[in-house]
């Protein structure tokens, strides 16, 4: 195992799965001096991890844990607004006010334009020969479901994968280069200005929209600006990389894995089940984060007020204890108890609509594509640790 720290990350982000049973098999928590915190990976302490209410994810109760700068206000800012780092009773709150939106029956309701935007990207790519699935379909998929969700016009998508990109890197990634924070404060700033001017339009011409049915709300349930910006940014963020990373990864897993990919193809009827074995196979994130409100023992270690937790979702979804032959890519497993989308109060919000554009993506390749096969040697991953996906997957047909 590589010991010098870009060793490492490289080593993690080719092929995470050796160090996670290393970790798996010599304890239940482990210090790690590099992002300073317990690594957690086992499935069942996992679990626990995430539902234990003495865990919280509000880092106001770490004495360093806001930016050294002055200017950082606006990335303290949003953090403190983000349904991520919100403890109770302001996580619950928020998350009531949108949780309607991503209801398994409202999402549903668009199935007919998460296909018609399917067909439509894999019809330009069989015109033209060539598919790279990332920027092709994985990644235009997502965004524009996500994009007309909120009521954002098509011609801002560009601006959104760059306001996305930089946020991502400041939600959720440990390692960060020297930039991270100055860039992911302009854009910030810019994304900002850009949602005020959308918040104003939709309160005085309503449409149909997320966005204006949370700016709509009766006075009682009305959000402010920050509030509002906090939402519709992390709905846009957490939708975006990480349903592009689950199709990428289920592609490559399902060329990587003949007898799984006959399986489906022979019955695609069993798409949506697969879907939850490739989250639990390659789950799009790989990590989440908890900070110890109070003094007290986690998965058999003592850690103090303020300590950070990590629980290893990747690792979790790849634990023997709690899936026989962990390694392996099983469409027959039955119910698949993975933590993919997390567990307990920040369950993963938009889990059925990732559910389903996964399933609908999947299926219209296999079927319209059903020949696709590998145009690389060696898969290219994203310079990320927490969420795992890829920089491109071509393929040829
Ligand atoms: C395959 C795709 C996705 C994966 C693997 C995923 C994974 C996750 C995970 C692991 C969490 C919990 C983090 C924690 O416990 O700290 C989470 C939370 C969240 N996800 Fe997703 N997500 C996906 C897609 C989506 C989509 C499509 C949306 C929205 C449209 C979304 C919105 C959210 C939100 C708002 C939260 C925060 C919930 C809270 O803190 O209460 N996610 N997601």
């Amino acid at each position: 195992m590589a010991t010098d720290v870009s060793a490492l990350q490289e080593e993690l982000r080719e092929d995470p799965y050796p160090l996670y049973r290393v970790l798996r098999e010599s304890g239940r928590a482990h210090w790690s001096e590099l992002p300073r915190g317990w690594l957690i990976p086992h499935h069942s302490d996992v679990v626990a991890v995430l539902r234990d209410p003495r865990l919280g994810v509000d880092r106001r109760v770490r004495s360093d844990s806001r930016c050294p700068h002055d200017r950082a206000s606006i990335l303290d800012k949003q953090h403190d607004q983000t349904l991520f780092f919100m403890d109770p009773p302001a996580h619950t709150r928020l998350r009531e006010r949108v949780r309607h939106a991503f209801t398994p029956r409202r999402v549903e309701a668009l199935r007919p334009r998460i296909q018609a935007i399917a067909e439509e990207l894999l019809e330009a790519a069989a015109s033209r020969g060539r598919l790279e699935l990332i920027a092709d379909f994985a990644y235009p998929l997502p965004v524009r479901v996500i994009a007309e969700l909120l009521g954002i016009p098509a011609d801002d998508l560009p601006l959104l994968r760059r306001w996305s990109d930089d946020l991502a890197v400041l939600l959720v990634e440990p390692f960060k280069d020297e930039d991270a924070d100055a860039r992911c404060e302009a854009s910030l700033t810019e994304m900002r200005t850009y949602f005020e001017a959308v918040f104003s339009e939709r309160r005085s011409a309503p449409r149909d929209d997320l966005v204006s049915e949370l700016v709509g709300a009766e006075p009682a349930d009305a959000l402010d600006d920050d509030e509002l910006f906090g939402l519709v940014s992390l709905v846009l963020v957490a939708g975006h990389e990480t349903t592009t990373n689950l199709i990428g990864n289920s592609v490559l897993a399902l060329l990587r894995n003949p007898e799984a990919r006959r399986f489906l193809a022979v019955d695609p009827s069993r798409t949506a089940d697969a879907v939850d074995e490739l989250l639990r196979f390659e789950s799009p994130v790989q990590v989440a984060q908890r900070i110890a409100l109070e003094d007290c023992e986690v998965a058999g270690q003592r850690v103090r007020r303020g300590d950070r937790l990590y629980p290893l979702l990747g690792s979790a979804n790849r634990d023997p204890e709690a899936f026989p032959e962990p390694d392996r890519l099983d469409f027959r497993r039955g119910e698949v108890r993975h933590v993919a989308f997390g567990s307990g109060r920040h369950f993963c919000l938009g889990a059925a609509l990732a559910r389903l554009e996964g399933a609908v993506a999947l299926e219209t390749l296999m079927r319209r594509l059903p020949s696709f096969k590998a145009d690389f040697e060696k898969p290219v991953w994203r310079q990320r640790l927490v969420l795992r996906g890829l920089e491109t997957l071509p393929l040829r047909f």
